[in-house]
C-alpha cells in the first residue's frame, strides 16, 4: 500500500496543500507550527477514521471555516482509490471510498493501513491498561473482521448489562434480570479472549523477530494471558461479582479489564523504565506492528514517523534504519515511509541519506504551501 498524493483544505492551518509522495522515504521538513505533524494526521485520517492526536473531530477544522476536506490517493497493489473526508462546523463527517459513501468505519480501516509513531502514541507504555488495549484492539481489528465484530458485540452487551446493572440497583428490576446477559456476555467474552489471545501469540512473535534485530541490549518482554478460555469458569467469575457490580454499575470482569504487560529487564516498564526505555519499547512494538501487519495481509503499510529521530540516540535509531532495510531486502518491498523532523542533519546521523536519488524532501513553512 502507499498513498500517492494527499490534498487538505480547511484542515488545522492547511488551506489547499497537495503533497505528492513516492513510494519509498518521504522527508518533510520545517519549522514547529509549519504543520508537519498534520499531514500525518490527515493520512491517518483516511486511514483510520480518526486523528491519532484527538477524538475531537472539531479540532481538526481550520478555526472560523465551515467545510474541511482531506482527499487521499491510495495504491494498493493493482488497483487505486480515492478516499475522501467532508466535514462540517457540527462535526458531521462523510467518508468516501471513490464517488461511494462510506457508513460504517470498518469498510475504511484496514484497507490502507498505516502505523504511526508519535510522541502521542507514548502512552501506550505509559498509560493506564486502557492505552495498551486499545493500541492491540486498534491493530487486531484492522486485520482481523471477526476480532472487530466480536469486540463491537462484546461492547453493546457490556453497555446493556451495565444499563441493568443500574435498573437493578434501582430497584427498578430484579436481580433475576442479569441472568440473560450474563449468558450472553459470557459468550461474547469468550470469543473474544479467544480471538486476542491467537492474534497477541502471533504478534508476539514478530515482536520477538524485531528483537532478535537489534541488540541484546533491548530486553522486552510482552505478556498476555486471557484469564480463562472457558464460558462457565467466567460465568463463575461473574457470579462472584455481581454484588458489587450492582453497586458500582459497572461489570467488573471481563475482556474489558485485560492489561498487558510490559517487562524490560524482568522489570516492570510501567512503574520503573527510563525515558529511554519507554521511547524503545514504543519503537519495538511499532515496528512489530508493522511486519505483523504485513505478514498478516501482505500489504505492507505506510510507516509515518514523526519527529522520532529529533532525541533519540543516534545508535538506536540507525538499528531502526537497518531493520527496515533488512525487512524490505527479505520482503522484496518497500517500506513507504514519511518522516518529520525540524532539522535534516538528526536524519543524516540516523543513517538516512536526505539527498538520495529516490527520497523526497519536502519543506514546509509556516504560512504553509508545500
Ligand atoms: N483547528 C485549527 N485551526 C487553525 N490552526 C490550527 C488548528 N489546529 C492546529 N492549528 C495550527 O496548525 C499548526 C500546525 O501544527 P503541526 O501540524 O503540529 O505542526 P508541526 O508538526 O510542523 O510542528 C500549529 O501552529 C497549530 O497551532
Ligand atoms: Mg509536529
Amino acid at each position: 500500500m502507499a498513498i500517492i498524493t494527499i490534498e487538505m483544505d480547511s484542515f488545522r492551518n492547511h488551506f489547499k496543500t497537495q503533497i505528492k509522495f513516492n513510494p519509498g522515504l518521504n522527508i518533510l521538513w520545517g519549522q514547529n507550527g509549519s504543520g508537519k505533524t498534520s499531514v500525518l494526521e490527515a493520512i491517518h485520517t483516511l486511514s483510520f477514521g480518526k486523528s491519532f492526536k484527538t477524538s475531537k473531530h472539531q479540532e481538526l477544522l481550520t478555526i472560523g471555516d465551515e467545510l474541511l476536506t482531506i482527499k487521499g490517493n491510495f495504491s494498493q497493489k493493482e488497483t487505486k482509490e480515492t478516499v475522501t473526508l467532508h466535514q462540517n462546523k457540527k462535526g458531521e463527517r462523510r467518508f468516501r471510498v471513490g464517488d461511494k459513501r462510506v457508513f460504517g468505519l470498518k469498510d475504511l480501516i484496514g484497507k490502507n493501513p498505516v502505523v504511526v509513531l508519535s510522541p502521542e502514541e507514548q502512552a501506550v507504555t505509559k498509560g493506564a491498561p486502557a492505552q495498551r488495549r486499545q493500541f492491540f484492539n486498534k491493530m487486531f481489528s484492522s486485520i482481523s473482521r471477526p476480532y472487530a465484530e466480536t469486540l463491537v458485540r462484546y461492547h453493546k452487551i457490556l453497555k446493556q448489562r451495565n444499563a441493568a446493572l443500574i435498573q437493578i440497583r434501582d430497584k427498578k428490576e430484579k436481580q433475576d434480570s442479569l441472568k440473560i446477559w450474563d449468558e450472553h456476555l459470557s459468550q461474547e467474552a469468550i470469543s473474544l479472549w479467544k480471538k486476542r489471545q491467537d492474534l497477541f501469540n502471533q504478534y508476539n512473535k514478530e515482536l520477538k523477530k524485531v528483537l532478535e534485530g537489534f541488540s541484546d541490549d533491548e530486553k522486552l518482554n510482552l505478556e498476555y494471558q486471557a484469564p480463562t478460555l472457558k464460558k462457565n469458569t467466567f460465568l463463575q467469575k461473574l457470579n462472584k461479582t455481581t454484588t458489587r457490580d450492582i453497586t458500582t454499575g459497572q461489570t467488573n470482569a471481563g475482556p474489558h479489564r485485560d492489561d498487558f504487560n510490559l517487562i524490560w529487564d524482568t522489570k516492570n516498564l510501567k512503574k520503573l523504565g527510563s525515558q529511554g526505555e519507554h521511547k524503545i519499547t514504543l519503537i519495538l512494538l511499532k515496528l512489530a506492528e508493522l511486519f505483523f501487519i504485513a505478514t498478516k495481509t501482505k500489504t505492507t503499510p505506510t510507516l509515518l514517523l514523526d519527529d522520532l529521530f529529533a532525541k533519540l540516540d543516534s545508535d538506536r535509531s540507525q538499528k531502526i534504519v537497518k531493520l527496515i532495510k533488512k525487512f524490505e531486502q527479505k520482503f522484496q518491498t518497500k517500506i513507504q515511509t514519511i518522516i518529520t523532523t525540524t532539522d535534516l542533519i538528526s536524519l543524516e546521523k540516523s543513517g538516512i541519506d536526505t539527498q538520495a536519488k529516490n527520497t523526497k524532501t519536502l519543506h514546509l513553512k509556516r504560512t504553509c504551501n508545500a
